[in-house]
């Protein structure tokens, strides 16, 4: 068991963020990454798609053998948690529960922003995570669509980034809050440009970081951490390996290799071609 790899799955890229803390925190364990580049992007469907894709990518990683599923998609991780954690006969993480714990402990003021794709927002996971660990905060979330196709498309350091920023967050910054969560999985990669619209004294929280501490206590837990191996990676994209290899190395800062291309994420598919 301690052998196995980690599976972490997302809509596409953006995970790649979350591996990248994974990795940072957890060098010795394998991980297994599955893109659903041909159907991402996650946010603007609705909670049944989002559901039935991510019942898909998970019984495809439990198919290659894993020991432990990260939900490295605050879109799925909002939406289907509930239902992986119930039909999953191993431990399965969010990134919605560690970043809604670390904003709690990082706002004096009792004030929390959230910002994530439209279907997070909706979903008002953040909020009844932040109420069920403290009632007293208040939460001020709102949707920022745009910032997913500005990191796609290489544009974070550009003006229009920053532009686009001042825009969706006007309104943090007028109800005064203390702690933004980056609530999806591509805004680490514009937290300069939030930060410089925030100013220095938020705590801006990146919810993939929180994400990797849970996945080594619990690995620790069930005494299933990888004492020795070597690590490194093997990623799985429904489409497009090309752009996955260019645009994640530039997520994850080093160049990507083993990527495969899997024509189909319909269960139904792997057992009749395997
Ligand atoms: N990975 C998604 C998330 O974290 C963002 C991209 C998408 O909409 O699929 O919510």
């Amino acid at each position: 068991m301690k052998n196995l790899s980690i599976g972490m799955f997302d809509s596409g890229i953006g995970g790649l963020t979350v591996l990248k803390e994974v990795r940072a925190l957890l060098p010795q364990e394998h991980i297994l990454y599955l893109g659903d580049t041909a159907r991402v992007p996650y946010g603007n469907k609705s909670p049944q798609t989002i559901t039935k894709y991510a019942l898909e990518s998970a019984i495809f990683l439990l198919t290659k053998g894993v020991k432990i599923l990260v939900v490295a998609c605050n879109t799925s991780s909002a939406l289907a948690l509930d239902v992986l954690q119930k039909k999953l006969p191993i431990p399965v993480l969010g990134v919605i529960d560690p970043g809604a714990r670390e904003a709690v402990r990082n706002t004096a003021k009792k004030r929390v922003g959230i910002i994530g794709t439209k279907a997070t927002i909706k979903s008002g996971a953040y909020e009844k995570t932040i109420m069920k660990y403290a009632p007293e905060v208040s939460v001020l979330s709102k949707p920022c669509p745009l910032f997913v196709p500005i990191v796609e498309e290489g544009l974070e350091k550009d003006m229009i980034a920053e532009l686009i920023a001042k825009k969706y967050l006007e309104d943090f910054k007028k109800a005064d809050i203390d702690a933004l969560v980056m609530g999806c999985t591509h805004y680490p990669i514009l937290e300069d440009v939030i930060r410089k619209v925030m100013g220095k004294k938020i705590a801006i929280i990146n919810t993939g970081r929180e994400t990797a501490k849970d996945v080594k206590e619990t690995l620790e837990k069930r005494d299933i951490l990888n004492p020795r191996g070597r690590g490194g990676c093997n990623f799985f994209v429904t489409d497009s390996p090309d752009t996955f290899k260019e645009i994640g190395s530039h997520f994850l800062g080093e160049n990507i290799r083993n990527i495969k291309f899997l024509k189909s994420l319909d269960y139904k598919d792997f057992l009749l071609s395997s």
